[in-house]
């Protein structure tokens, strides 16, 4: 019997290297999930691009993402069937409505080893903390900001000569990888 593959919305706002992770992994013969929708609260978003390209719908959503417009994207999401809402790299805190709406249904990737460097300017605080290891953490998302309950972790080392950039540009190869496979992880369990 065929499995059903189980739909998944991605949130961004920016580049959009997870979004093309999770895309090029949803493409691969036994992956279990399909990208159904990509949400950006910016509407030059380049990650948009990505999706395009590979025929996803998309939707913009307003700066101010009032309730009522939450309580029509959150419609739409129920009449795509979608199972998962992925955050990569959407940089808007969700309301508690919406949060509550998805309850466990919404998990988000963070360039940190949390519950270290939550907010923003990770890896150059950890830098500056002298850390010997960074990396990158998935979780649920709560009502508080990057606190939600740990789902998995990747470990990336810092060598001495490390820049925010060259530690950002291994952490998000790493984060690459672990976002499609702990999403058909958590769809199979
Ligand atoms: C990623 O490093 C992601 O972990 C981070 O934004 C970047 C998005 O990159 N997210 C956060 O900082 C959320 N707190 P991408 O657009 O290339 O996927």
């Amino acid at each position: 019997m065929i499995q059903k593959k189980a739909n998944i919305a991605v949130f961004i706002s920016g580049r959009g290297t997870n979004l093309k992770a999770l895309i090029l992994s949803s493409k691969k013969q036994n992956c279990n999930y399909n990208i159904a929708l990509v949400v950006s609260n910016k509407k030059n978003a380049k990650g948009l691009k990505i999706a395009k390209k590979n025929k996803i719908s998309t939707k913009i959503i307003s700066q101010s993402f009032l309730k009522t417009e939450q309580k029509r994207l959150a419609k739409i999401l129920v009449n795509k069937n979608i199972k998962f809402i992925c955050l990569a790299g959407f940089m808007k805190i969700l309301s508690p409505y919406f949060l509550n709406f998805f309850k466990n249904k919404i998990i988000n990737i963070h360039p940190s080893l949390l519950p270290k460097y939550k907010g923003l300017n990770t890896h150059y605080r950890a830098l500056k903390a002298k850390e010997k290891f960074s990396g990158c953490t998935i979780h649920y998302v709560s009502k508080k900001l990057d606190s939600g309950k740990i789902i998995a972790k990747k470990k990336v080392k810092i060598f001495k000569k490390d820049t925010s950039k060259k530690l950002e540009r291994r952490v998000l190869k790493e984060e690459n990888k672990l976002y499609p496979l702990v999403l058909e992880k958590l769809i199979r369990s």
